[in-house]
């Protein structure tokens, strides 16, 4: 979490920087800063609250060549303006921006900061103070930064600024996701390679645990060591229009309605010059040969992986498990010969699934990534990794990254599957796209899904969705995704559940959204909503074309029951999307949370 970004060069720094914070915004927003530097100085400004607020508070008259700029979501001390990044060294000569979280903080206050008289709540202050503690020793600024990240234990993506030289910036990164963007006349560092579109698509990526000195006309990446390390450029592919909301009022909206595309997307991409689906070779032998899976994952990624584990069993017969990654490291499981890890993570940098990775790569078994982001983290880090290919997500509230992790999981299980001699008995990639016009109808139908949250979700202070099988494991998601961004208290449960508990908390007009889509369970799953119904519920269900009964509220086209999570989460997804709206929330950035969540 948090985001930073650093210029220098030709341009006006602090256009830059406050694009690019835009465009970081994702990754908190509970405060934020820059600092910009020209012949009169250094000019720092902060504010509480999002980037639109720091902007009002920027003098737009100043024009600066070189600065550093931070989005924060807070760890170590309360939102506030005191607790805003960039953070100044007590005589005032260095300012720094970090994302991640300094574990040593304490010990590092205690060791080299007792004469210091600290200013904020913050760990990262502790670190701009240490670099000053050392130049005042005698060392020069960037020896200086590097025997400070020596002593730093945690995460951290790092930026600094020199006031008595306005022509260099020091960055560093361990664990925490940190570029740097090229150009002829300047160079550009940030969090994420979004930031840095407005004026590069050719980057450098950094490794942990190295340093980098950036001008407008040099980079020098060096290791901690002090030795100079050469790595090569790439040019990213993305689309600066995959990053604009375009004309919807939300990227969640956006990300929502771009679902069916993205089907076909990962159809075309998975599939062989015949048509077939296919997966790289040893990423199928990987599957094939495990004896046990195990899904690692957060949030939604969870919920998809949940979903994937059922395929995975069921077509591909390999035992699978699915973990919650920041339970799964303390809470190992007795792990089988020969098992699989498999990681699921829209961002690839969520800092609780990186550290099982890291405990398992340890532990010498083999990793495999699904992510949506090229080059992150868990994709570098593993032995394999498969691409969503969803485009750039940005609303926190995952949607389109979800169903395509099931997609693709879809095909890796068929694939594994052929590979190991067992028969789907029905053809994937015909399902595949009869899902994708599924989804679009569905996508035509927003009017219903802001009917029915107006209807049931205006007033409530709570709601349950349940489900059995498969549709429990949606109602999961569609419950995380009203919660996050409306507010509303909202559990998903086992159709089953209730009735040993959670059944006391129905009272008159609870609405309890019931997902019926499974044939084998349909009756079960009514009889549930009788009971909630008996009790003064308020009962939406949402069934699957031939499940449908009189009283249905929506009932969704028809699909392969088995892939039915790909279709009945989107109304939930809308649901959720209009809830929040009519409740005035704030979609795509939802209070106290971030995009990436990069702290453990
Ligand atoms: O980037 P990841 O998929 O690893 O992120 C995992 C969760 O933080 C994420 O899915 C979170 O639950 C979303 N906000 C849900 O909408």
């Amino acid at each position: 979490m948090c985001g930073i970004v650093g210029y220098i060069g030709q341009l006006d720094a602090k256009e830059i920087l406050l694009k690019g914070l835009e465009k970081l915004e994702y990754r908190g927003y509970d405060s934020a800063g820059i600092a910009v530097a020209n012949e009169d100085g250094v000019h720092v400004f902060k504010e509480k609250g999002r980037i639109a607020d720091l902007r009002a508070a920027v003098d737009e008259n100043i024009v600066s060549q070189a600065g550093i700029g931070h989005t924060r979501w807070a760890t170590h001390g309360e939102p506030s303006r005191l607790n805003a990044h960039p953070h100044r060294s007590a005589s005032g000569r260095f300012t720094l921006v970090h994302n991640g979280v300094i574990e040593n903080y304490v010990q590092l206050t205690r060791e080299y900061l007792q004469d210091v008289n600290l200013k904020s709540d913050t760990d990262t202050e502790v670190v701009v103070q240490v670099i000053e503690q050392f130049v005042n020793r005698g060392l020069d600024t960037e020896e200086a930064f590097r025997q400070t990240l020596m002593l730093l234990k945690g995460s951290y993506a790092i930026a600094l600024f020199d006031h008595e030289n306005k022509e260099t910036i020091y960055v560093a990164k361990n664990k925490s996701p940190l570029l740097v963007g090229l150009g002829d006349t300047f160079n550009v560092v940030a969090s994420d390679a979004m930031a840095m579109l407005q004026v590069t698509n050719e980057y450098v990526e950094l490794m942990d645990k190295e340093m980098v000195i950036v001008t407008d006309k040099k980079v020098v990446i060096k290791n901690l060591e002090g030795e100079m390390m050469s790595r090569a450029s790439y040019i990213a592919e993305l689309d600066a229009s995959d990053i604009e909301k375009g004309t919807y009022p939300h990227y969640m909206l956006k990300e929502i309605d771009e679902q069916p595309l993205v089907m076909r997307k990962i159809i075309q991409t998975y599939q062989d010059e015949n048509g077939k689906l296919s997966v790289p070779g040893d990423v199928a032998n990987a599957v094939a040969e495990a004896d046990r899976v195990y899904i690692i994952a957060c949030g939604t990624s969870y919920h998809a992986g949940l979903v994937g584990k059922q395929f995975i069993e069921t077509w591909a017969k390999v035992p699978t498990e699915v973990h919650v990654a920041s339970e799964f490291s303390y809470n190992m499981p007795l792990l089988s010969e020969k098992p699989l890890f498999i990681f699921i993570s829209q961002s690839g940098e969520t800092a609780d699934s990186r550290a099982v990775l890291v405990q398992v790569k340890k532990l010498g078994h083999k990793a495999l990534t699904l992510t949506n982001v090229p080059g992150s983290t868990l994709s570098r880090e593993a032995d394999y990794t498969l691409l969503l290919n969803a485009g750039p997500e940005i609303a926190v509230a995952s949607t389109k990254a979800y169903t395509a992790q099931i997609a693709v999981l879809a095909i890796l299980a068929a694939v594994t599957a052929e590979s190991r001699g067992k028969e789907l008995g029905f053809d994937l990639v015909k399902e595949l796209g009869i899902i994708g016009n599924a989804m679009e109808a569905l996508c035509d139908q927003k009017d219903e899904m802001e009917m029915i949250a107006r209807e049931y979700l205006t007033v409530t202070r709570n709601a349950f969705f349940i489900g059995r099988g498969l549709d429990y494991f949606v109602c999961l998601e569609g419950s995380l995704k009203l919660k996050e961004i409306s507010y509303i208290q909202a559990e998903g449960f086992a159709g089953g559940e209730l009735k040993h508990g959670t059944i006391a908390l129905i009272e008159d007009g609870t609405p309890v959204i019931a997902l019926a889509t499974q044939e084998h369970v349909n009756l079960s799953i009514r009889g549930n909503v009788k009971e909630v119904t008996a009790r003064g519920a308020n009962p939406c269900v949402i069934s699957l074309k031939g499940l449908e009964e009189a009283d249905d509220r929506f009932v969704l086209p028809e699909v392969h029951p088995e892939l039915a999570p790909l279709v009945s989460v989107i109304p939930l997804q809308l649901i959720a999307y209009y809830a929040a709206l009519h409740r005035g929330c704030d979609v795509d950035k939802p209070r106290n949370l971030a995009k990436s969540v990069t702290v453990e």
